[in-house]
Protein backbone atom coordinates (compact mmCIF):
# COMPACT_ATOMS: atom_id res chain seq x y z
CA UNK A 1 0.00 0.00 0.00
CA UNK A 2 1.39 3.37 -0.95
CA UNK A 3 0.24 5.10 1.85
CA UNK A 4 2.11 3.47 4.38
CA UNK A 5 -1.20 2.19 6.35
CA UNK A 6 0.45 -1.01 6.76
CA UNK A 7 2.91 -0.43 8.75
CA UNK A 8 1.07 0.83 11.64
CA UNK A 9 0.40 -0.61 14.84
CA UNK A 10 -2.98 -1.13 16.38
CA UNK A 11 -3.01 0.43 19.44
CA UNK A 12 -2.04 -0.70 22.67
CA UNK A 13 -4.35 -2.79 24.85
CA UNK A 14 -6.25 -3.23 21.39
CA UNK A 15 -8.26 -6.88 22.04
CA UNK A 16 -8.20 -9.21 18.96
CA UNK A 17 -9.75 -12.67 19.07
CA UNK A 18 -11.90 -15.10 17.61
CA UNK A 19 -15.63 -15.19 18.08
CA UNK A 20 -18.68 -17.94 18.47
CA UNK A 21 -21.84 -18.77 20.14
CA UNK A 22 -23.31 -21.42 22.34
CA UNK A 23 -25.95 -22.82 19.80
CA UNK A 24 -23.61 -22.71 17.02
CA UNK A 25 -21.26 -24.63 18.23
CA UNK A 26 -21.74 -26.81 21.61
CA UNK A 27 -24.26 -29.50 20.85
CA UNK A 28 -24.74 -32.11 23.56
CA UNK A 29 -28.72 -30.19 24.11
CA UNK A 30 -29.81 -33.25 26.35
CA UNK A 31 -26.57 -33.47 28.42
CA UNK A 32 -25.66 -31.94 32.47
CA UNK A 33 -29.16 -30.75 33.01
CA UNK A 34 -29.66 -28.33 30.33
CA UNK A 35 -32.87 -26.78 29.66
CA UNK A 36 -34.33 -26.41 25.88
CA UNK A 37 -33.94 -23.42 23.97
CA UNK A 38 -36.19 -22.12 21.68
CA UNK A 39 -33.75 -23.10 18.80
CA UNK A 40 -33.91 -26.99 19.71
CA UNK A 41 -36.94 -27.54 18.75
CA UNK A 42 -37.44 -25.11 16.12
CA UNK A 43 -34.17 -26.34 14.11
CA UNK A 44 -35.15 -29.35 14.69
CA UNK A 45 -38.66 -29.37 12.74
CA UNK A 46 -38.31 -30.15 8.71
CA UNK A 47 -38.40 -27.24 6.29
CA UNK A 48 -36.43 -24.71 9.28
CA UNK A 49 -32.64 -25.36 8.00
CA UNK A 50 -31.17 -25.88 4.63
CA UNK A 51 -29.96 -28.77 4.97
CA UNK A 52 -32.76 -30.30 7.18
CA UNK A 53 -29.57 -30.43 9.86
CA UNK A 54 -30.06 -28.97 13.49
CA UNK A 55 -27.96 -28.02 16.53
CA UNK A 56 -28.38 -31.25 18.31
CA UNK A 57 -24.34 -31.84 17.77
CA UNK A 58 -23.02 -28.48 16.11
CA UNK A 59 -19.00 -28.50 16.04
CA UNK A 60 -19.21 -30.70 19.58
CA UNK A 61 -18.21 -28.19 21.14
CA UNK A 62 -19.51 -28.86 24.74
CA UNK A 63 -16.94 -32.09 24.98
CA UNK A 64 -14.40 -30.63 22.73
CA UNK A 65 -13.96 -27.58 24.25
CA UNK A 66 -10.23 -28.10 24.91
CA UNK A 67 -9.58 -28.90 21.45
CA UNK A 68 -11.36 -25.39 21.06
CA UNK A 69 -8.68 -23.35 23.13
CA UNK A 70 -5.81 -25.36 21.98
CA UNK A 71 -6.44 -24.31 18.74
CA UNK A 72 -7.62 -20.49 19.79
CA UNK A 73 -3.82 -20.48 21.34
CA UNK A 74 -2.17 -22.00 18.72
CA UNK A 75 -3.46 -19.03 16.96
CA UNK A 76 -2.13 -16.63 19.11
CA UNK A 77 -5.76 -15.03 20.32
CA UNK A 78 -5.67 -12.45 22.86
CA UNK A 79 -9.16 -12.91 23.52
CA UNK A 80 -12.44 -15.34 22.73
CA UNK A 81 -15.70 -13.92 22.46
CA UNK A 82 -18.02 -16.99 23.05
CA UNK A 83 -21.57 -17.39 24.47
CA UNK A 84 -23.37 -18.42 27.93
CA UNK A 85 -26.49 -20.61 27.05
CA UNK A 86 -29.12 -19.25 29.32
CA UNK A 87 -30.59 -22.87 29.53
CA UNK A 88 -27.99 -24.64 31.38
CA UNK A 89 -27.53 -21.84 33.56
CA UNK A 90 -31.02 -21.66 34.37
CA UNK A 91 -32.70 -24.92 32.83
CA UNK A 92 -36.80 -23.16 32.96
CA UNK A 93 -34.67 -19.85 32.59
CA UNK A 94 -36.90 -17.88 35.17
CA UNK A 95 -35.90 -15.70 38.45
CA UNK A 96 -37.70 -18.45 40.46
CA UNK A 97 -36.56 -21.43 38.67
CA UNK A 98 -33.37 -23.35 40.13
CA UNK A 99 -29.61 -22.76 38.85
CA UNK A 100 -28.15 -25.61 37.38
CA UNK A 101 -24.69 -26.47 39.21
CA UNK A 102 -23.09 -28.74 36.09
CA UNK A 103 -23.61 -25.59 33.80
CA UNK A 104 -21.37 -22.90 35.78
CA UNK A 105 -19.40 -25.48 36.54
CA UNK A 106 -18.96 -26.30 32.24
CA UNK A 107 -18.45 -22.15 31.81
CA UNK A 108 -16.40 -21.85 34.93
CA UNK A 109 -13.95 -24.44 33.93
CA UNK A 110 -13.65 -22.79 30.40
CA UNK A 111 -13.40 -19.36 31.98
CA UNK A 112 -10.11 -20.96 34.14
CA UNK A 113 -8.53 -22.55 30.86
CA UNK A 114 -8.60 -19.37 28.84
CA UNK A 115 -6.85 -17.46 32.18
CA UNK A 116 -4.53 -19.93 32.08
CA UNK A 117 -3.68 -19.58 28.51
CA UNK A 118 -3.49 -15.93 28.95
CA UNK A 119 -6.93 -15.32 27.27
CA UNK A 120 -9.42 -12.61 27.75
CA UNK A 121 -12.64 -14.20 28.36
CA UNK A 122 -15.11 -11.89 26.42
CA UNK A 123 -18.65 -12.98 27.03
CA UNK A 124 -22.19 -13.02 25.39
CA UNK A 125 -24.99 -13.57 27.32
CA UNK A 126 -27.84 -14.07 25.26
CA UNK A 127 -26.80 -14.79 21.42
CA UNK A 128 -30.33 -16.29 20.47
CA UNK A 129 -31.06 -19.31 22.63
CA UNK A 130 -33.86 -18.20 24.84
CA UNK A 131 -35.29 -20.83 27.34
CA UNK A 132 -38.32 -22.71 25.35
CA UNK A 133 -40.18 -22.93 29.07
CA UNK A 134 -40.01 -18.86 28.81
CA UNK A 135 -41.60 -18.73 25.71
CA UNK A 136 -44.28 -21.59 26.48
CA UNK A 137 -45.13 -19.77 29.87
CA UNK A 138 -45.52 -16.51 29.25
CA UNK A 139 -44.39 -15.32 25.20
CA UNK A 140 -40.61 -14.96 25.92
CA UNK A 141 -39.67 -11.67 24.36
CA UNK A 142 -43.26 -10.48 23.77
CA UNK A 143 -43.42 -10.16 27.54
CA UNK A 144 -41.70 -6.92 28.48
CA UNK A 145 -42.32 -6.98 32.86
CA UNK A 146 -41.67 -10.58 32.47
CA UNK A 147 -38.38 -11.25 30.62
CA UNK A 148 -36.70 -7.76 31.72
CA UNK A 149 -36.84 -9.67 35.08
CA UNK A 150 -35.74 -12.85 34.30
CA UNK A 151 -33.41 -11.80 32.04
CA UNK A 152 -31.73 -9.47 34.72
CA UNK A 153 -31.84 -12.46 37.32
CA UNK A 154 -30.01 -14.36 34.48
CA UNK A 155 -27.58 -12.08 34.11
CA UNK A 156 -26.94 -11.77 38.11
CA UNK A 157 -26.30 -15.30 38.42
CA UNK A 158 -23.50 -14.83 35.51
CA UNK A 159 -21.83 -11.80 37.15
CA UNK A 160 -21.67 -13.70 40.51
CA UNK A 161 -20.18 -16.80 39.18
CA UNK A 162 -17.74 -15.34 36.15
CA UNK A 163 -17.48 -11.74 37.14
CA UNK A 164 -14.46 -12.23 39.26
CA UNK A 165 -12.85 -13.54 36.47
CA UNK A 166 -15.19 -11.77 33.22
CA UNK A 167 -14.09 -8.32 32.80
CA UNK A 168 -16.06 -7.78 29.64
CA UNK A 169 -20.01 -8.75 29.05
CA UNK A 170 -22.05 -8.58 25.82
CA UNK A 171 -25.49 -8.55 27.35
CA UNK A 172 -27.56 -9.43 23.97
CA UNK A 173 -26.08 -10.21 20.38
CA UNK A 174 -28.22 -8.59 17.73
CA UNK A 175 -31.14 -7.25 18.60
CA UNK A 176 -32.61 -6.59 15.02
CA UNK A 177 -31.56 -10.34 14.26
CA UNK A 178 -33.90 -11.56 17.50
CA UNK A 179 -36.66 -9.07 16.68
CA UNK A 180 -37.13 -8.96 12.90
CA UNK A 181 -36.20 -12.60 12.19
CA UNK A 182 -37.51 -13.98 14.79
CA UNK A 183 -40.96 -12.30 14.63
CA UNK A 184 -41.38 -10.71 11.71
CA UNK A 185 -39.72 -12.56 8.73
CA UNK A 186 -39.90 -16.17 11.09
CA UNK A 187 -37.02 -17.39 9.76
CA UNK A 188 -35.05 -18.17 12.88
CA UNK A 189 -36.72 -19.36 16.48
CA UNK A 190 -39.03 -18.99 17.52
CA UNK A 191 -40.38 -18.65 14.22
CA UNK A 192 -43.46 -16.36 14.45
CA UNK A 193 -44.27 -14.01 11.39
CA UNK A 194 -47.78 -12.98 9.86
CA UNK A 195 -46.77 -15.33 7.25
CA UNK A 196 -49.20 -17.78 7.27
CA UNK A 197 -47.54 -20.73 5.08
CA UNK A 198 -44.53 -20.15 7.27
CA UNK A 199 -46.42 -19.79 10.80
CA UNK A 200 -49.50 -20.14 12.44
CA UNK A 201 -49.69 -17.39 14.77
CA UNK A 202 -47.61 -13.96 14.68
CA UNK A 203 -48.38 -10.37 13.34
CA UNK A 204 -45.11 -9.07 11.78
CA UNK A 205 -46.71 -5.24 11.93
CA UNK A 206 -46.51 -4.60 15.45
CA UNK A 207 -44.11 -8.18 17.76
CA UNK A 208 -40.97 -7.18 16.24
CA UNK A 209 -41.04 -4.05 17.37
CA UNK A 210 -42.21 -4.53 20.50
CA UNK A 211 -39.67 -7.70 21.07
CA UNK A 212 -37.13 -4.33 19.67
CA UNK A 213 -38.20 -3.15 23.24
CA UNK A 214 -38.48 -5.60 25.65
CA UNK A 215 -34.92 -6.70 24.24
CA UNK A 216 -33.64 -3.36 25.33
CA UNK A 217 -35.39 -3.20 28.86
CA UNK A 218 -34.20 -6.25 29.53
CA UNK A 219 -30.47 -5.14 28.22
CA UNK A 220 -30.87 -1.75 30.42
CA UNK A 221 -31.89 -4.33 33.57
CA UNK A 222 -29.02 -6.66 33.70
CA UNK A 223 -26.69 -3.29 33.15
CA UNK A 224 -27.92 -1.89 36.24
CA UNK A 225 -27.38 -4.89 38.16
CA UNK A 226 -24.03 -5.17 37.37
CA UNK A 227 -23.63 -1.55 37.46
CA UNK A 228 -24.90 -1.20 41.12
CA UNK A 229 -23.60 -4.93 42.54
CA UNK A 230 -20.67 -6.01 41.08
CA UNK A 231 -19.33 -3.10 38.59
CA UNK A 232 -17.74 -1.17 41.66
CA UNK A 233 -15.57 -4.46 42.92
CA UNK A 234 -15.45 -6.77 39.69
CA UNK A 235 -14.51 -3.15 37.37
CA UNK A 236 -15.73 -5.03 34.70
CA UNK A 237 -17.25 -3.30 31.07
CA UNK A 238 -20.84 -4.21 29.72
CA UNK A 239 -22.46 -3.17 26.63
CA UNK A 240 -24.72 -4.55 23.87
CA UNK A 241 -23.82 -5.64 20.52
CA UNK A 242 -25.73 -4.68 17.53
CA UNK A 243 -25.79 -5.63 14.19
CA UNK A 244 -25.39 -3.39 10.97
CA UNK A 245 -24.24 -2.72 7.67
CA UNK A 246 -22.99 0.25 5.88
CA UNK A 247 -25.81 1.63 3.99
CA UNK A 248 -25.13 4.10 1.07
CA UNK A 249 -27.43 5.82 -1.42
CA UNK A 250 -27.33 4.15 -4.89
CA UNK A 251 -26.67 7.48 -6.64
CA UNK A 252 -26.58 11.21 -6.20
CA UNK A 253 -30.21 11.91 -5.80
CA UNK A 254 -31.87 13.37 -2.50
CA UNK A 255 -34.48 10.37 -2.74
CA UNK A 256 -31.96 7.74 -2.70
CA UNK A 257 -29.55 9.87 0.01
CA UNK A 258 -32.60 9.90 2.13
CA UNK A 259 -33.35 6.02 1.78
CA UNK A 260 -29.31 5.50 3.01
CA UNK A 261 -30.18 7.07 6.04
CA UNK A 262 -33.31 5.50 6.51
CA UNK A 263 -31.91 2.22 6.26
CA UNK A 264 -29.13 3.14 9.00
CA UNK A 265 -32.00 4.54 11.44
CA UNK A 266 -34.17 0.90 11.13
CA UNK A 267 -31.15 -1.32 11.32
CA UNK A 268 -28.44 0.41 13.84
CA UNK A 269 -30.72 3.61 14.76
CA UNK A 270 -33.88 1.54 16.10
CA UNK A 271 -31.27 0.56 18.78
CA UNK A 272 -28.18 2.42 19.17
CA UNK A 273 -30.48 5.72 18.99
CA UNK A 274 -32.13 4.79 22.42
CA UNK A 275 -29.14 3.42 24.23
CA UNK A 276 -26.71 6.32 23.56
CA UNK A 277 -29.06 8.95 22.72
CA UNK A 278 -31.89 8.56 24.89
CA UNK A 279 -34.99 8.41 22.18
CA UNK A 280 -35.97 6.30 18.16
CA UNK A 281 -34.14 7.71 15.14
CA UNK A 282 -37.60 10.32 14.31
CA UNK A 283 -38.15 7.97 10.85
CA UNK A 284 -39.06 4.93 13.07
CA UNK A 285 -42.16 7.42 14.08
CA UNK A 286 -42.41 8.60 11.22
CA UNK A 287 -42.75 4.42 9.59
CA UNK A 288 -44.59 3.13 12.37
CA UNK A 289 -46.34 5.57 13.54
CA UNK A 290 -48.50 4.24 17.13
CA UNK A 291 -47.48 0.85 16.04
CA UNK A 292 -43.95 2.00 17.64
CA UNK A 293 -43.95 1.26 20.99
CA UNK A 294 -43.10 3.76 23.69
CA UNK A 295 -40.98 3.74 26.39
CA UNK A 296 -42.15 5.51 29.65
CA UNK A 297 -39.83 8.29 31.23
CA UNK A 298 -38.49 6.17 33.49
CA UNK A 299 -37.98 2.93 31.09
CA UNK A 300 -36.10 5.13 28.61
CA UNK A 301 -34.06 6.98 31.43
CA UNK A 302 -32.61 2.85 32.14
CA UNK A 303 -32.05 2.38 28.24
CA UNK A 304 -29.91 5.72 27.79
CA UNK A 305 -26.57 5.34 28.44
CA UNK A 306 -26.76 1.63 29.26
CA UNK A 307 -24.05 0.55 27.15
CA UNK A 308 -20.19 1.18 28.03
CA UNK A 309 -18.73 1.16 24.56
CA UNK A 310 -20.34 0.14 20.69
CA UNK A 311 -20.70 -3.09 20.00
CA UNK A 312 -20.65 -3.71 16.08
CA UNK A 313 -21.17 -6.62 13.98
CA UNK A 314 -20.80 -5.97 10.65
CA UNK A 315 -20.24 -7.84 7.51
CA UNK A 316 -20.71 -5.80 4.35
CA UNK A 317 -22.75 -2.62 3.10
CA UNK A 318 -25.25 -2.02 0.39
CA UNK A 319 -26.60 0.60 -2.02
CA UNK A 320 -30.10 1.92 -1.64
CA UNK A 321 -32.69 2.96 -3.29
CA UNK A 322 -35.91 4.67 -1.91
CA UNK A 323 -39.23 3.09 -2.37
CA UNK A 324 -38.71 -0.26 -1.25
CA UNK A 325 -41.57 -2.03 0.74
CA UNK A 326 -40.01 -3.50 3.54
CA UNK A 327 -40.50 -1.72 6.54
CA UNK A 328 -37.85 -3.96 8.36
CA UNK A 329 -34.89 -2.48 5.97
CA UNK A 330 -36.86 0.94 6.19
CA UNK A 331 -38.96 0.82 3.74
CA UNK A 332 -35.65 1.13 1.23
CA UNK A 333 -34.52 -1.46 -1.57
CA UNK A 334 -31.13 -2.81 -1.24
CA UNK A 335 -29.03 -3.38 -4.12
CA UNK A 336 -25.33 -4.76 -4.66
CA UNK A 337 -25.25 -3.64 -8.40
CA UNK A 338 -23.81 0.00 -8.88
CA UNK A 339 -25.67 2.42 -11.80
CA UNK A 340 -23.19 0.83 -14.19
CA UNK A 341 -23.71 -2.35 -13.63
CA UNK A 342 -20.62 -3.46 -11.43
CA UNK A 343 -20.73 -5.76 -8.38
CA UNK A 344 -19.91 -3.83 -5.20
CA UNK A 345 -17.41 -6.65 -4.31
CA UNK A 346 -17.01 -10.62 -4.47
CA UNK A 347 -20.48 -12.11 -3.79
CA UNK A 348 -20.15 -14.98 -0.68
CA UNK A 349 -22.04 -18.49 -0.91
CA UNK A 350 -25.46 -16.23 1.37
CA UNK A 351 -27.13 -13.90 -0.74
CA UNK A 352 -26.63 -10.71 1.53
CA UNK A 353 -22.89 -10.72 1.82
CA UNK A 354 -20.50 -9.28 -0.51
CA UNK A 355 -16.93 -8.47 0.27
CA UNK A 356 -16.34 -4.53 0.26
CA UNK A 357 -14.35 -3.00 2.94
CA UNK A 358 -15.10 0.57 2.72
CA UNK A 359 -17.96 0.18 3.79
CA UNK A 360 -16.58 -0.97 6.95
CA UNK A 361 -14.21 2.19 7.18
CA UNK A 362 -17.25 4.20 6.79
CA UNK A 363 -19.21 2.65 8.95
CA UNK A 364 -17.03 2.83 11.80
CA UNK A 365 -16.64 6.81 11.16
CA UNK A 366 -20.42 6.99 10.92
CA UNK A 367 -20.99 5.04 14.64
CA UNK A 368 -18.12 6.98 15.88
CA UNK A 369 -19.09 10.72 15.23
CA UNK A 370 -22.69 9.87 15.88
CA UNK A 371 -22.33 8.05 19.12
CA UNK A 372 -18.72 9.16 20.67
CA UNK A 373 -17.89 5.64 22.50
CA UNK A 374 -14.89 2.94 22.14
CA UNK A 375 -16.23 0.89 19.33
CA UNK A 376 -15.42 -3.35 19.80
CA UNK A 377 -16.19 -5.10 16.55
CA UNK A 378 -17.70 -8.00 18.43
CA UNK A 379 -18.39 -9.68 14.59
CA UNK A 380 -17.19 -9.48 10.82
CA UNK A 381 -16.55 -12.51 8.49
CA UNK A 382 -17.22 -14.01 5.33
CA UNK A 383 -18.45 -17.30 4.00
CA UNK A 384 -16.45 -18.63 0.87
CA UNK A 385 -18.98 -19.85 -2.03
CA UNK A 386 -19.69 -23.73 -2.28
CA UNK A 387 -17.45 -24.32 0.33
CA UNK A 388 -19.15 -26.82 2.04
CA UNK A 389 -19.44 -28.65 -1.00
CA UNK A 390 -15.73 -28.84 -2.36
CA UNK A 391 -12.47 -30.85 -1.17
CA UNK A 392 -11.12 -30.39 2.20
CA UNK A 393 -7.53 -29.07 0.47
CA UNK A 394 -9.35 -26.29 -1.71
CA UNK A 395 -11.65 -25.03 1.28
CA UNK A 396 -8.54 -25.07 3.50
CA UNK A 397 -7.38 -22.32 1.01
CA UNK A 398 -10.14 -19.30 1.27
CA UNK A 399 -8.20 -17.26 -1.16
CA UNK A 400 -11.78 -15.09 -0.98
CA UNK A 401 -11.48 -14.89 2.64
CA UNK A 402 -8.58 -13.93 2.99
CA UNK A 403 -8.71 -11.01 0.60
CA UNK A 404 -11.90 -9.87 2.78
CA UNK A 405 -9.65 -9.93 5.80
CA UNK A 406 -6.85 -8.29 3.86
CA UNK A 407 -9.44 -5.48 2.96
CA UNK A 408 -10.89 -5.29 7.02
CA UNK A 409 -7.48 -5.35 8.13
CA UNK A 410 -6.05 -2.64 6.29
CA UNK A 411 -9.43 -0.06 6.78
CA UNK A 412 -9.35 -1.04 10.31
CA UNK A 413 -5.79 0.69 10.49
CA UNK A 414 -7.01 3.56 8.25
CA UNK A 415 -10.19 4.30 10.82
CA UNK A 416 -7.81 4.74 13.57
CA UNK A 417 -5.10 6.14 12.61
CA UNK A 418 -5.99 8.34 9.49
CA UNK A 419 -9.54 8.94 10.90
CA UNK A 420 -9.32 9.14 14.35
CA UNK A 421 -11.62 6.21 15.33
CA UNK A 422 -11.20 4.83 18.72
CA UNK A 423 -11.48 1.08 18.05
CA UNK A 424 -10.57 -1.25 20.79
CA UNK A 425 -11.34 -4.64 19.63
CA UNK A 426 -11.67 -6.57 16.45
CA UNK A 427 -13.70 -10.47 16.62
CA UNK A 428 -13.42 -12.25 12.98
CA UNK A 429 -16.18 -14.45 13.06
CA UNK A 430 -15.94 -17.40 13.15
CA UNK A 431 -13.70 -19.56 15.07
CA UNK A 432 -14.79 -22.78 13.61
CA UNK A 433 -17.69 -23.41 10.94
CA UNK A 434 -20.04 -23.60 12.57
CA UNK A 435 -24.36 -24.24 12.87
CA UNK A 436 -25.16 -21.22 10.67
CA UNK A 437 -29.11 -20.89 12.26
CA UNK A 438 -31.33 -21.42 9.01
CA UNK A 439 -28.91 -22.25 6.70
CA UNK A 440 -27.90 -24.82 9.05
CA UNK A 441 -24.42 -25.79 7.78
CA UNK A 442 -24.24 -25.08 4.53
CA UNK A 443 -23.09 -21.88 5.05
CA UNK A 444 -19.42 -21.59 6.67
CA UNK A 445 -18.07 -18.99 8.72
CA UNK A 446 -15.04 -20.38 9.89
CA UNK A 447 -11.71 -19.45 9.89
CA UNK A 448 -11.02 -23.11 10.74
CA UNK A 449 -12.83 -26.10 9.11
CA UNK A 450 -14.56 -28.37 10.28
CA UNK A 451 -15.36 -31.80 9.46
CA UNK A 452 -18.91 -32.72 10.46
CA UNK A 453 -18.23 -36.45 10.17
CA UNK A 454 -15.02 -37.11 12.51
CA UNK A 455 -15.50 -33.26 14.21
CA UNK A 456 -11.43 -32.91 13.15
CA UNK A 457 -10.80 -29.17 12.94
CA UNK A 458 -8.02 -27.58 10.39
CA UNK A 459 -6.65 -24.44 9.92
CA UNK A 460 -7.70 -22.32 6.84
CA UNK A 461 -5.56 -20.26 5.06
CA UNK A 462 -7.95 -17.25 6.75
CA UNK A 463 -7.05 -18.11 10.23
CA UNK A 464 -3.15 -18.47 9.69
CA UNK A 465 -3.24 -14.97 7.85
CA UNK A 466 -5.50 -13.54 10.35
CA UNK A 467 -2.78 -14.38 13.80
CA UNK A 468 0.10 -13.58 11.49
CA UNK A 469 -1.49 -10.15 10.75
CA UNK A 470 -2.16 -9.76 14.72
CA UNK A 471 1.17 -10.34 15.41
CA UNK A 472 2.64 -8.09 13.29
CA UNK A 473 0.90 -5.21 14.36
CA UNK A 474 0.60 -5.81 17.83
CA UNK A 475 2.50 -3.67 20.17
CA UNK A 476 5.24 -5.64 21.54
CA UNK A 477 5.46 -7.85 18.82
C1 LIG B 1 -24.32 -12.78 13.11
C2 LIG B 1 -24.54 -13.68 14.27
O1 LIG B 1 -24.28 -13.07 15.50
C3 LIG B 1 -23.84 -15.02 14.16
O2 LIG B 1 -24.47 -15.88 15.03
C4 LIG B 1 -23.87 -15.50 12.71
O3 LIG B 1 -23.35 -16.78 12.59
C5 LIG B 1 -23.09 -14.53 11.86
N1 LIG B 1 -23.67 -13.21 11.96
C6 LIG B 1 -23.01 -14.89 10.38
O4 LIG B 1 -24.25 -14.85 9.80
Amino acid sequence: MSDGILTKMLPKDFIWGFATASFQIEGSTDVDGRGKSIWDDFSRTPGKTLDGRNGDVATDSYRLWKEDLDLLAQYGVKSYRFSIAWSRIIPLGGRNDPVNPKGIEFYSKLIDALLEKGIIPFVTLYHWDLPQSLHDRYGGWLNKEEIAKDFARYAQVCFEAFGDRVKHWLTMNEPWCISILGYGRGVFAPGRSSDRARSPEGDSSTEPWIVGRNVMLAHASAVKVYRESFKPTQKGQIGITLNGDWQMPWDDSPENIAAAQHALDVAIGWFADPIYLGHYPPYMREMLGSRLPEFTDEEIQLVKGSSDFYGMNTYTANMCRAGGDDEFQGLVDYTFTRPDGTQLGKQAHCAWLQDYPEGFRALLNYLWNRYHLPIYVTENGFAVKDEDTMPLEQALKDADRVHYFEGTTRVLLQAIHQDGVDVRAYFPWSLLDNFEWADGYVTRFGLTYVDYETQERFPKQSGNFLAKWFKEHQEGS
